[in-house]
Formats: structure tokens, sequence, C-alpha cells
């Protein structure tokens, strides 16, 4: 009985941990995305790519009021970190704005993929699993794009999108569990 408590416990912070980071991550997608576009003013890719990052949010919002589970107390660091990443890569040109993508939607890949795996030992949350694989396809899109869109002839950008990922990789971690 002990045991089935905490691992009840166990099962729950990891869970509310997922979704406090997935919304900080999407709402950080948001704001990158936001920050392109007051310099790219007319960008349709990046337009359609920033609507679909604000659905994520949305959903991801709704599920952590629903759980109860507290956001981040990281939000006003990703709100402002996240803009101006989205600001400074589209003033490079358009190339580094891609890149931008590109570096974060590898990682939020992997993330999402990292979650996959550990929610399909779980019967019991079929419907975040659904979330998760479509939004996960969703940021393979939009790397897609951003590749198509030739991110990769931005010069310098092995050691931008390193940057960049590293990171993202940093706010995934401190998200989790600030
Ligand atoms: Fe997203
Ligand atoms: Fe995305």
């Amino acid at each position: 009985m002990k045991n089935k408590l905490t691992n009840n416990k166990t099962k729950n912070k990891i869970i509310s941990e997922m979704i406090r980071v997935n919304q900080a991550g999407e709402f950080g997608a948001q704001k990158i995305y936001e920050g392109q576009l007051a310099v790219l003013k007319n960008d349709k890719t990046i337009k359609k790519m920033s609507e679909q990052e604000k659905k994520h949010l949305e959903t991801f919002n709704k599920i952590l009021i629903k759980r109860g589970i507290r956001p981040t107390a990281l939000s006003p660091f990703w709100d402002l970190g996240g803009y101006l990443l989205g600001v400074t890569t589209a003033l490079i040109d358009r190339k580094a704005a891609m890149a931008c993508t590109v570096a974060v939607e590898e990682v939020i890949e992997e993330h999402y993929k990292d979650q996959q795996n550990i929610l399909k030992k779980d019967n019991t949350e079929k419907e975040l699993i659904k979330i998760i694989n479509k939004f996960r396809e969703e940021e393979i899109e939009h790397k897609d794009i951003a590749l198509e869109h030739n991110a990769q002839d931005l010069k310098g950008y092995q050691l931008m999108t390193k940057g960049i990922k590293t990171i993202t990789k940093l706010a995934i971690f401190l998200s989790k569990k600030i």
C-alpha cells in the first residue's frame, strides 16, 4: 500500500513537471515568434508557425489550470528571453530567424519524445499522449519548414544553433523544478 502511494506520488510529480515545462516551453516558443514578427512583420511562414504555437500554448494553459499545477516561476524570464531571442535572430536576417527555429525545435522534438517514452507505459494518460504526439509532429514540421527556408545557409549556423540549443535545454531543465 505504502509503495503504491509513493508510486502515485512520484507519477503525479513527474506528470506535473512535464505539463509545467511544456506550458513554459510553448509560452517561450510563442514569444520567440512574436519577437521575430515584430521585425519581419508580414512573414507568412513565421505567422503560420506562430499560430500553431498559440494553440499549443492555449492547450497547455488549459491542462495546467484543470489539473491545478502551478506554472513555472520563471515565466517573466522566458517572456523577455524568448522575445529577445526572436527579435535578435530576426534582426540578423531571416535565415538566422529560421536557424533559431531549427535549434529550438530539435530540442523540443527530443523533449517530447522523452515524454512519449515515459507516458506510453501508463494507460491512464491517453489524452495527454495524443496531445504530445500531435504537437511533436507540428514541431518537426516547423523544423523542416525552417530548413527549407535556408536556415543552414546562415554564416555561423553551427555556432548559433549550438548556443540556442544549450539555452533551450537549460530553460527546460529549470522550468521543470522552478
Ligand atoms: Fe509548440
Ligand atoms: Fe514549434
